[in-house]
């Protein structure tokens, strides 16, 4: 599918709540699935990617309704029964693979998780490695991706890992395979990585030794939960405003969890006029956003550290990089290479196509604010890509042309009319 973007002459403005956090809805969709009893689970996202990890679920058991209010999920109390033939389809799904690998890792029975291109692609060995150490009977392919086979192994034991990187997949893979180990399981990670599993077990009935730290055999309990929005879909109206003058929006109920919020602290530094408004903390913070509007945003420095708070925020970043005045810098995110795709690679091609002047690191980027030409760019499937070159487009001299773009449903079906809603204009070569 190709995304047409036209320049946009007039100011966006809009009041929208965002689809439910990604990250969130997996973990919600897995805890449930695990506990004992009956969970109501509200503002679930539903994409391409938690689909993947619902239909796992309920191939291993779990049993789900659309009722009034949400989405039913009856666990299966920690008691996984495989159906069919064991092998799990997760799609795009990074979270879905990493996640239910630690869970299975700890099961009397086989499964073989697969991906499509790009997931089958990115590197496995980073849960591999862990998991083995507990025990798993895991075996990756001969480049150490998916299809991941695990076998059953007789049994888990915990460990304490110490992870090379900052990954709340391999984190949470290891904290879910810990609950079916013997002893305790805890990870240690160089900076911390989005904490939402740590804080959602124990809503689930699961009590922590410490922050990162499980005990074996603990179980988890139904429990009602109420989704957020993801700050990792909102954070594209917020910056399609911060790049189009006249723009003004507001942004209901998104998840603010100080993990994930480093794109906005970078917007604030950039000059854009944000305000927050915190509603509740129970267990992830949440709130309103609004922006304003105010003038062309200027270059930064990215802190390393903050990397981690903006993972996937920062092919967006470089898109709203360009249409500011002078250098951002971005460095220390070599991670970026082995997400859905190459991102610094694809937004360095699509960005010199559009006549942004950057400098490609190993690890980050250099670019300078200017002038967007249009053109036909090619997302690589990516859905934050896709997204990021769309917003190019509002800026851009003529239209901008996004290939792949039906990759977008990864994570945010509604982008496309959420950005009409506010204004945008925005068409398919499909019609939708
Ligand atoms: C995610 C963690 C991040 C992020 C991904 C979702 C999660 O990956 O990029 O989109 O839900 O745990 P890493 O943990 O590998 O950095």
């Amino acid at each position: 599918m190709i995304l047409t973007v036209e320049p946009s002459r007039t100011g966006l403005r809009g009041d929208i709540s965002p689809p439910g956090d990604k990250s969130i809805s997996h973990r919600a969709l897995i805890m449930a699935s695990l506990a004992q009893g009956q969970s109501l689970l509200s503002g679930l996202l539903s994409s391409e990617d938690t689909l993947a990890t619902l239909r796992a679920c309920v191939q291993l058991g779990a049993s789900s309704e659309s009722v009034q209010g949400g989405l039913l999920v009856t666990g299966t109390g920690g008691k996984l029964t495989p159906t069919g033939n064991g092998v799990l389809d997760m799609g795009n799904s990074g979270t879905a693979m990493r996640l239910l690998a630690g869970v299975l890792s700890g099961q009397d029975f086989d499964t073989t998780l697969v991906g499509d291109d790009s997931l089958n692609s990115r590197p496995m060995t980073r849960i591999v490695d862990p998991l083995r150490l507990m025990g798993a009977d895991i075996t990756p392919s001969d480049e150490g991706t998916a299809p991941l086979l695990i076998r059953s192994c007789g049994g888990l034991r915990g460990i304490n890992y110490v992870s090379p990187v900052a990954s709340a997949q391999i984190k949470s893979c290891v904290l879910l395979a810990g609950l079916a180990a013997t002893g305790v399981s805890s990870v240690e990670e160089p900076r911390l990585s989005r904490d939402h599993t740590e804080r959602m077990l124990p809503l689930f009935g699961v009590e922590l030794v410490s922050p990162r730290c499980v005990r074996g055999g603990s179980r988890l309990m139904a429990s009602n939960f109420d989704v957020p929005g993801d700050i990792s879909s909102a954070v594209f109206l917020l910056a399609a405003a911060a790049m189009v003058p006249g723009s003004e929006i507001t942004i209901r109920r998104v998840g603010l969890n100080p993990t994930r919020t480093g794109f906005l602290q970078c917007m604030r530094e950039m000059g854009a006029q944000l305000t927050v408004v915190p509603l509740v903390e129970t267990p992830e913070p949440v709130g309103d956003v609004k922006l304003v509007f105010a003038d062309r945003l200027k270059g930064i420095v990215v802190p390393e550290s903050r990397v981690p708070d903006m993972i996937d925020e920062l092919p967006l970043l470089m898109a709203l990089a360009a249409t500011g005045s002078g250098m951002t810098r971005i460095r220390g995110a070599g991670e970026l290479r082995v997400k859905e795709s190459d991102r610094i690679a694809v937004m360095a091609t699509g960005l010199r196509k559009m006549g942004v002047n950057l400098q490609e690191y190993p690890d980050g980027m250099d670019i300078e604010g200017g002038t967007i030409t249009g053109g036909s760019v090619n997302s690589a499937g990516d859905h934050r890509c896709a997204m990021s070159f769309a917003l190019l487009g509002l800026r851009a001299s003529s239209e901008v042309h996004i290939d792949a773009a039906q990759y977008i449903a990864t994570s945010y079906p509604g982008f496309i009319d959420d950005m009409r809603a506010m204004g945008a204009s925005m068409f398919t070569d499909t019609g939708t």
